[in-house]
């Protein structure tokens, strides 16, 4: 169990789509508890295994209440639209409005191995989704129209110029990011 430094736009490891997890082992339930960890000490709502430098498909959520490890996690349903603003733990003070379908269906490994299906809806909906995006090498920024996109990037890399590529979380994050 560690905290654990969270990787920052630029890293490679964020883009890269991570590997599916063949068996969940003890190696893959440490990886879980790095990823608890390292999410509650920066405050985030969600945490993928990208962030973390490992491309393998695992990611946490904490929001609303709900506690769980996803591993290999899939949406078998979703509808609905809902805009609202989002953020990154791996860019930091930036945000920006994300549309996603309002209600997913979630299927995913918990850290027993075991099957889970899950209806979620708003935040917890939104932290999932931006999560297995993690995992896919998608960032919120993506999502963003090519102009938004370009000006928020142009900003950020302005405001972070000869930043370290890796951070240590921060408990004073804002609230909600992933
Ligand atoms: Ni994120």
């Amino acid at each position: 169990m560690a905290i654990r430094d969270i990787h920052i736009l630029g890293s490679p490891v964020l883009r890269h789509r991570a590997e599916e997890i063949e068996t969940v082992d003890d190696e893959v339930r440490a990886l879980v508890e790095d990823l608890f960890d390292t999410m509650a000490a920066a405050s985030g709502v969600g945490l993928a295994a990208n962030q973390i430098g490992v491309a393998r498909r695992v990611a946490v959520i904490n929001a609303e209440g709900q506690t769980f490890a996803m591993i290999n996690p899939r949406i078998v349903e979703a509808d609905g639209r809902d805009s609202t603003e989002e953020g990154c733990l791996s860019i930091p003070d930036a945000f920006a409005e994300v549309a996603r379908p309002q209600r997913i269906v979630l299927e995913a490994l918990n850290e027993d191995g075991e099957p889970i299906r899950m209806d979620a809806t708003a935040l917890v909906a939104r932290a999932v989704q931006h999560e297995l995006d993690h995992l896919d090498g998608v960032l919120f920024i993506d999502h963003l129209s090519p102009l938004k996109r370009q000006l928020l990037v142009s900003r950020w890399k302005k405001d972070h110029r000869n930043e370290p590529l890796t951070r240590t979380p921060r408990l004073e994050e804002p609230e909600e990011t992933a």
